[in-house]
């Protein structure tokens, strides 16, 4: 099968260590070791192979999230991206039902990996209405059939930074359930709503649903690649974990350990208030910066998450327009064609506060001129 290059990631591991001013990352600065534990009280952690699919306290720590599970429900596993991957991985491999349905725009793993596996993509799309981003359900029900085996949504999404409603979800649940498609909900960013309000999880509204995650964005600690799925299927836990035994065996033991120590209570909401506080410090610079530049600009504010979309007015392409900022500015955006967005620029504002206000003028000098 032909290996799609996943250019987002690749422009990002090319240039983000390159360039002076980084206004690519998706997630807030990430947290040092010495702000989860001390680090004297690491000396003894044994660093063998932990259990393969988590250790028992993390899987429910982390069950805890979602109503009714147990950590027979959660599988661990190396970062979002491994969850993603081996739940794609799986799907793919029935003989009945050939075809995924992605929401877009979207983080372009999922889209790129069921290609890889020979499953045909159709898309429904996340629409501007002038407010918000709405996703279109209309487009949902003419194309999903008895072919489909799962419906991909971001929640909240990668790259709009938009929330959907419950009743959004709850829409899609049924209309997946009725058809008896599985949903892969992506809700790494969940966690990081600029309003304080938990965003709604799929886990609430569908039957037959796959919660992929990770510690890399709301929780700030990208580096300790511990990422999960949650299912209320134990069976389909099971299954999914035969796949890591081939993909990565374990997640690490210290990651495994530390990530314990993120989710315990007190350093869990301390960790998210710190994550929701640089948005809404950033912010308020980004909003400065689109409000001085409105004549170049549209776009619709983020609900969630360190990203969301500009709309800008020029005749540039938007891959043109990133090599140009790299190569006369030393600025790192994500084009917005790397999630089949033309004339769009994914803006991350979640690192860097100190950095933030030059970048961002280096954009609008580029595209004035
Ligand atoms: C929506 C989404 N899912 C998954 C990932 C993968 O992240 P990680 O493997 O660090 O958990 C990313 C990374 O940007 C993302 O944006």
């Amino acid at each position: 099968m032909k290996l799609e290059p996943f250019e987002l990631e690749r422009i990002q591991s090319l240039w983000e260590n390159v360039v002076e001013i980084n206004l690519s990352e998706s997630g807030v600065e990430p947290l040092r070791l010495s702000e989860l534990v001390d680090v004297e009280d690491l000396r003894d952690i044994r660093l063998g192979y932990t259990q393969t699919n988590g250790s028992v306290p993390l899987r429910r720590l982390i069950s805890k999230q979602y109503e009714g599970a147990d950590e027979k429900n959660v599988i661990v596993t190396n970062g979002g991206s491994e969850a993603n991957m081996v739940t794609v991985w799986n799907l793919a491999r029935e003989e009945d039902r050939r075809e995924i349905l992605v929401m877009l725009p979207n983080y372009m793993q999922i889209w790129g990996y069921a290609g890889m596996m020979g499953l045909k993509r159709e898309a429904f799309w996340l629409k501007n209405d002038g407010t918000r981003w709405a996703v279109d359900l209309e487009e949902l029900k003419s194309k999903i059939s008895s072919n489909t085996v799962a419906v991909a949504i971001c929640n909240p999404n990668n790259p709009t930074g938009a929330v959907m409603r419950s009743d959004e979800l709850r829409a899609i649940g049924e209309i997946a359930d009725d058809h008896g498609a599985w949903v892969i909900s992506d809700e790494a960013y969940r966690g990081s709503e600029l309003d304080g309000n938990l965003s709604p999880t799929m886990w609430n509204y569908a039957e037959r649903v796959l919660v992929t995650n990770t510690l890399s964005k709301s929780f700030a600690v990208p580096g300790l690649r511990i990422g999960w799925i949650a299912a209320k299927s134990r069976e389909k836990i099971e299954e999914l974990w035969a796949y890591t035994d081939y993909t990565s065996i374990a997640p690490s033991a210290l990651s495994d350990h530390l990530a314990a120590i993120v989710f315990e209570e007190e350093m869990h909401d301390s960790i998210i208030d710190r994550t929701r506080h640089i948005l809404r410090e950033n912010w308020r610079v980004v909003e400065d910066w689109l409000s001085d530049n409105r004549d170049i600009f549209t776009y619709i504010p983020p609900e969630a998450s360190a990203i969301f979309l500009i709309r800008y007015k020029s005749d540039i392409d938007s891959i043109q327009l990133a090599e140009l900022l790299i190569r006369e500015k030393s600025v790192l955006i994500a084009p917005g064609d790397h999630f089949l967005m033309p004339k769009h620029i994914r803006l991350g504002y979640g690192h860097h506060a100190d950095k933030l206000p030059v970048g961002l003028e280096r954009i609008a000098e580029v595209l004035r001129a």
